[in-house]
This record gives C-alpha cells, structure tokens and sequence, in this order.
C-alpha cells in the first residue's frame, strides 16, 4: 500500500487537488444522472463513527460506498467498546486492520488526529467541534456549478463562528476568495483558522457589511451539536443575524445562499429565505454524496495503484 492519506481538514490537500475533486464530483453525478454504474471500490468497506447525530453525512457515506461498488459500516459508541473507554490509538489499530477507510464524526478534533495517527488507512472528518471539510467541498461544488469558478469572489458568513466557519476560513485560503463574517462578539471563529486564511478574511459586527457584493452568502445554526444548553441564549445573542430576502437583496445581484442543513427556520434564516430562489441548499445537500464519492474513489482507490 502507497503512503496513507487523510482527510481531516481542507489543507491536507492542494489546491489544485481540491479543484479537482469539485470536478471529478461534478462528473460522478453526470454518471449518475445517467445511469451509468461505475464500481471502483467493490469490496471496499468504509467504517464509520459517530459519536453526534446525522442524516446528510451518514447517507452521503453509506449510499456512496455502495454506490461506487464498496459497503460501509457504522459504528456507533453505544454499541461499540469506544464508548466503553477503549483507548483511541487501541480502536485505530484494530479498525484499521479490518477496513479499508474510516470516516469519524466527533467533538474534539484532537480526537481525529490521535485515530488518524495510529490507522493504516485512509481517516475522513466526517465533523468534529472545528472543521467540517466534507462539507466544503459539496458547497464549492454547488458553487461551482452554478456560477463557476469561485477564484476571486467574495463570500459571506453570517452567524456563529463555527466548525463551518471555520472551514470556509481554510476555503478561502485554499480556493482563493475573500471571506466577510459577521458575528456577534465573543462568536468569532477559531483564530488559528483564521491565520491560515493569510489576510482574506475580515470580521464585522453588521451582517449589511459583510453581505455587501457578496456572491455567496452563507450561515448555519446559532447553537451547534454540543451546544443545546445554551441555545435559548444564543437566539438572543444573535439577534439581527437572521439571513433573510430583504437582507441577500444588498448582495450581488448573481448571489447564490448555501446552508449545510439541518436549518432553523425562524433563527438563522427565514422561512422566505430557503424557498428563495437564490436558495440552492438543497442542491448543496445533495452533492454531499458526489463530493464524498470523489474523495472516497481518490483516498480508497488511489491506496492500491493497480
Ligand atoms: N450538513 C450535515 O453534515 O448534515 P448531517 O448532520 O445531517 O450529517
Ligand atoms: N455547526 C453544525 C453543523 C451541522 C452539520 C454542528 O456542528 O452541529
């Protein structure tokens, strides 16, 4: 087996990979569309952790592998021995042994790290508290396939700043473009993040400023996995930071509105909003499957040269 790649966050890969993969997506789901099987990873098995709820990335994984040929597993803690303490770098070596590529969805992202650094397979960050790479890639391929290429365009976050957020910092910087957040005080994204976007990111207070030209505008919810204490107190804190028509009218004329999903109607966004027909998110929830597959045909693949 050639050197072990891992997907953890959107700088394990080049640019010029990145974009590739939005390609190779683009062309998975023309296949698709058309009927045309296309079996790459048969007998491939991809494991599967959760330790936080799912319907997107769970779906996207498993209908993917099965798709392209392969079968996934999943595993929950609950019934697993990682929910009985067993130790990471333990669950690494073992899984690893059996599998072919592990996808975790987890709270701390130093939890990904420690599997990936004792796993002989390719790992995927199926979400972890900071980063939500798989995400990126489908939203940069909805983008693309609406508008074209993102490469010098302004992008608009408005909200909590995230593990979405946060990767849209490492997008901008990985598929050149400027980012405006806006945030309320004390919700800025994760100032490592931000370092590695080299000077294109800018934070406002004032959602107006950062949707001003923007042409993709952006949010997700105010109170993340993890966070449901404290979500009667965000929807105060984020008062004025719901996305609606009135305020995608101050963006770009050509602006296109993304969510990851699940959305919270009546907090981040409108109603109005995600019936607007500058809404694409459900196309964006949709390339979750095409992106994941190019991702899982370039990691899995690409492990046994033929
Ligand atoms: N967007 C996303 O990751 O959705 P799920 O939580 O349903 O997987
Ligand atoms: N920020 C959200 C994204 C869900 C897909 C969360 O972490 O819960």
């Amino acid at each position: 087996m050639s050197t072990v790649r891992h997907f953890l966050s959107l700088m394990d890969m080049t640019p010029d990979e990145l974009r590739s993969l939005i390609r190779r997506a683009s062309e998975l789901k023309d296949l698709r569309q058309r009927g045309v099987l296309y079996e790459p990873l048969k007998n491939r098995v991809l494991g599967m952790i959760f330790e936080k709820a799912s319907t997107r990335t769970r779906l996207s994984f498993e209908a993917g592998m099965i798709q392209l040929g392969g079968q996934a597993i999943f595993l929950s803690p609950r019934d697993t021995q990682l929910g009985r303490g067993e130790p990471i770098a333990d669950s690494a070596r073992v899984m690893s042994r059996m599998l072919d590529a592990v996808m975790i969805r987890t709270f701390a992202h130093a939890t990904l790290k420690n599997f990936a650094a004792n796993s002989q397979v390719p790992v995927i960050n199926g979400l972890s508290d900071d980063l939500h790479p798989c995400q990126l890639l489908a939203d940069m391929q909805t983008f693309h396939e609406h508008r074209g290429s993102i490469q010098g365009k302004t992008v608009a976050w408005i909200g909590d700043g995230n593990n979405m957020c946060n990767t849209f910092a490492q997008a901008a910087e990985q598929f050149d473009f400027q980012l405006k957040i806006a945030c309320p005080e004390g919700f800025e994204p994760n100032a490592f993040y931000l370092q590695q976007a080299k000077g294109r990111v800018t934070i406002t207070r004032d959602p107006l400023e950062a949707v001003a030209g923007a042409h993709l505008v952006s949010t997700d919810v105010w109170a993340s996995m993890g966070q449901e204490d404290e979500a009667e107190a965000r929807i105060a804190k984020f008062k004025g930071f719901q996305v609606t028509p009135a305020m995608m009218d101050k963006a770009d004329p050509s602006a296109v509105f993304l969510h990851c999903l699940p959305a919270h109607r009546g907090e981040e966004v409108s109603v109005d909003m995600m019936n607007d027909p500058r809404s694409v998110v459900f196309d964006q929830a949709e390339n979750r499957l095409h992106a994941q597959k190019a991702l899982l045909e370039m990691l899995v693949e690409h492990a046994y040269p033929a």
